[in-house]
């Protein structure tokens, strides 16, 4: 059955829905984006991914397409056209066409897309058996806190992670680790202090990031933000990641060291029934 999809003021079915060939974001990966879970048929975290997104458009002097109360309204109407009761909802606002060019005209109507993907989240074997990562440099480039669509070099670590046997790869520079290919790394000490490196333009500024460090102060564990290595990674009682479409996930493998036992360990376990209690009871 083919998803209704939504471009540029238009809810069409998937097979109807085009943007030029002549758009930056094809042609310039000129774009940024978001991607919201639904759980139960609603939205989670939607202020903090609409904030997120201002601050991208605003790095890169594009302007919104449409206002806040429409992007709600179009998550609404495609979670509802779509019957999605699980999954995600994709967002990409793009600066438009124009003939190919390094430069742009400011005037560029931008292009915006969204796309619903159904999926199993909550209960996806990853959140029960963890993952395993790889170490890899990190080679992407220096505004790695805005959200754009310049995924190659993340889609790439990821195949290499799987052409060894893995699930996915952590990223390190001057020694130390960044983020993983799509979501942001933590480490749990021998002590119970909960890792997680600080912001810059060094990461993205994850939105469950910071959703999970409040929620871990609250319940009174110690968060500390800072960078941390490969090899105190591998030394750390637990380890895990945080993204909008896993939650908290479990990592019990770095580099070929297994994690304490080789299975996901109880702080991660922790955190991910929190986070999803609580952003469940906040989804609109
Ligand atoms: N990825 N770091 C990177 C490089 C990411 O791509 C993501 C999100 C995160 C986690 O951010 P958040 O908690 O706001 O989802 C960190 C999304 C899910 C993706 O590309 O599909």
């Amino acid at each position: 059955m083919s998803r209704i999809v939504y471009v540029n003021g238009e809810y069409l079915p998937e097979e109807e829905a085009t943007v030029s060939i002549f758009d930056r974001g094809f042609l310039m990966a000129d774009a940024v984006y978001e991607v919201c879970s639904i759980l139960d048929g609603k939205i989670l975290e939607f202020e903090g991914h609409v904030a997120r997104l201002h601050r991208s458009l605003n790095e890169l002097q594009m302007p919104a397409p449409c206002t806040d109360e429409e992007l709600l309204e179009i998550h609404r109407q495609l979670v509802a056209k779509n019957d999605l009761k699980e999954g995600g909802v994709y967002l990409q606002v793009t600066r438009g066409a124009a003939d190919r060019d390094f430069a742009w005209s400011k005037d560029l109507k931008p292009t915006i897309v969204l796309f619903t993907q159904a999926k199993s989240i909550e209960h996806s074997p990853i959140g029960k058996t963890g993952i395993k990562v790889i170490a890899m440099d990190d080679l992407r480039w220096g505004r790695r806190d805005i959200k754009t669509v310049q995924l190659l070099y993340p889609s790439l670590c990821k195949m290499e992670a799987k052409a060894r046997g893995k699930d996915d790869a952590w990223l390190v520079e001057d020694g130390f680790v960044t983020e993983g290919t799509s979501n942001n790394a933590w480490i749990v000490t021998r002590d119970g202090t909960i890792v997680t490196r600080d912001l810059s333009t060094d990461i993205l500024h994850g939105i469950t990031r910071a959703s999970v460090m409040k929620y871990a102060k609250e319940a009174q564990m110690k968060v500390e933000e800072r960078p941390f290595t490969i090899e105190e990674a591998q030394t750390a009682a637990e380890a895990f990641f945080t993204s909008a479409s896993a939650f908290v996930t479990p990592v019990v493998e770095i580099e070929g060291v297994a994690l304490g036992d080789g299975t996901p360990g109880p702080v991660a376990k922790r955190l991910r029934e929190i986070y999803l209690a609580e952003s469940r009871a906040r989804a609109i």
